[in-house]
């Protein structure tokens, strides 16, 4: 909404050319930044950006379950304007979650208040792993018909469109729900390696195939959210789960659309995140960007990574502290950097302090 002229007909980095609905945001700062390209000012947007810490999200929300309203290609498309109006943030984050393709191809889960993800038949079996049939385009025409809405009406801003990766997916199937421990998902990875295997593989199928409806549809960047991996220890992660994210990644490469990874708690993983193949990796706040660059290694731009909590603070000391963010960041010696919380926003900060923080980081990082 904010950006300069459109570009109809460039072509994306390695990819084919954009299709015209996406090429309207090439030229976009947080484009620009993903390609390592100079920048008039370092792009930001927060992860749940679109949700709870928002009156008007609430208010259209009202009375409408959480998987419903995923929909709802109007209601979609309105949730996810809603931050973009408000806080000029560079980029539309889609408003859908991680479980909507399961739901899609059959699975019983719904999304409690307060709780989140809840699987009714949780998979621990190879007869329950039968249930878990591919994604196809036709499952999800609501997801095609919000983001082409988005995409007419976002113009020269960007749509970031996402998927949960294999393995936080796999914790929601297998533990039921939500888990601090991730003990079942842990038995079966190390006890019935087999049966992991093949749950990850079909989940990168389906997280595959909901990415590329999202990009067919107008997406100009898509989002992995592996926001329970940290869980992992680092070979783990390489023998476990890696291969399957690299699936899903090597499954959209030739759109030539930015790839980014993101994790909490994944200081120690930043490197084989970067390996399993985005563009772009996320980091929390507890590896500072400068020694993210060191560990994800050259060549990969860099998201984040404001501690979300800092925003309770007063408004001198979000700004030190998003300053030394943009400071870390100088590391990368490119543009290659979109500044972001080190995870989602809350529900209960107050909407007007990322407003002001999306304003100072334009203005600290002017070029
Ligand atoms: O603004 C955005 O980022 C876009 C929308 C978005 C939602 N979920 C909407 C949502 C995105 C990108 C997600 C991804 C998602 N969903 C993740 C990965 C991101 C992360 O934070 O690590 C995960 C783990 C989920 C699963 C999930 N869905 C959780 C843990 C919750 C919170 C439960 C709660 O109420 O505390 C949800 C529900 C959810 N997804 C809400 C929103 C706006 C809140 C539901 C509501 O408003 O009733």
């Amino acid at each position: 909404m904010s950006e300069t002229t459109a570009d109809t007909t460039a072509a994306t980095i390695d990819g084919p050319p954009t299709p015209a609905r996406r090429g309207a945001a090439h030229d976009s700062a947080f484009l620009r930044a993903c390609r390592h390209e100079p920048v008039p000012h370092t792009p930001v947007w927060f992860m749940r950006q679109a949700g709870r810490s928002l009156p008007e999200y609430l208010k259209v929300r009202e009375g409408i379950p959480m998987l419903e309203s995923c929909m709802r290609p109007e209601l979609v498309k309105e949730i996810t304007l809603q931050p973009v109006r408000r806080h000029q943030v560079d980029a539309a984050i889609f408003f859908s979650d991680i479980v909507v393709p399961l739901k899609a191809v059959g699975i019983d889960v719904d999304i409690k208040p307060g709780i989140g993800p809840v699987i009714a038949d949780p998979i621990r079996t190879a007869e329950d792993l039968k249930r878990l049939r591919p994604l196809e385009p036709d499952d999800v025409p609501y997801i095609t018909e919000a983001v082409g809405l988005l995409v007419d009406e976002l113009g020269t801003t960007p749509l970031i469109g996402f998927a949960g990766a294999p393995y936080t997916l796999a914790s929601y199937l297998i533990e039921g729900g939500p888990s601090k421990n991730h003990e079942n998902t842990k038995a079966m990875m190390y006890g019935q390696p087999e049966l992991w295997a093949a749950l990850v593989d079909r989940l990168a199928d389906i997280t595959s195939a909901f990415l590329k409806v999202q990009i067919e549809a107008g997406a100009s960047a898509v989002q992995l959210f592996d926001s329970w991996v940290g869980a992992l220890a680092p070979d783990d992660y390489r023998r476990s789960v890696m291969p399957s994210s690299t699936k899903v990644f090597d499954a959209v490469a030739h759109y030539g659309v930015p790839r980014i990874h993101f994790g909490v708690g994944t200081g120690e993983l930043l490197g084989l995140m970067g390996q399993a193949g985005a563009d772009i990796v996320g980091v929390d706040w507890r590896v500072p960007l400068n020694v993210a660059a060191e560990r994800v290694g050259p060549g990969k731009g860099l998201q984040g990574n404001l501690d979300p909590a800092v925003l309770y603070a007063p408004t001198k000391v979000v700004e030190t502290k998003a300053r030394e963010v943009l400071h870390a960041a100088q590391a990368l010696g490119t543009s290659g950097h979109i500044f972001n919380l080190g995870h989602g926003v809350l529900p209960s900060m107050d909407p007007d302090a990322l407003s002001r923080l999306v304003a100072f980081v334009h203005e600290a990082s002017a070029r």
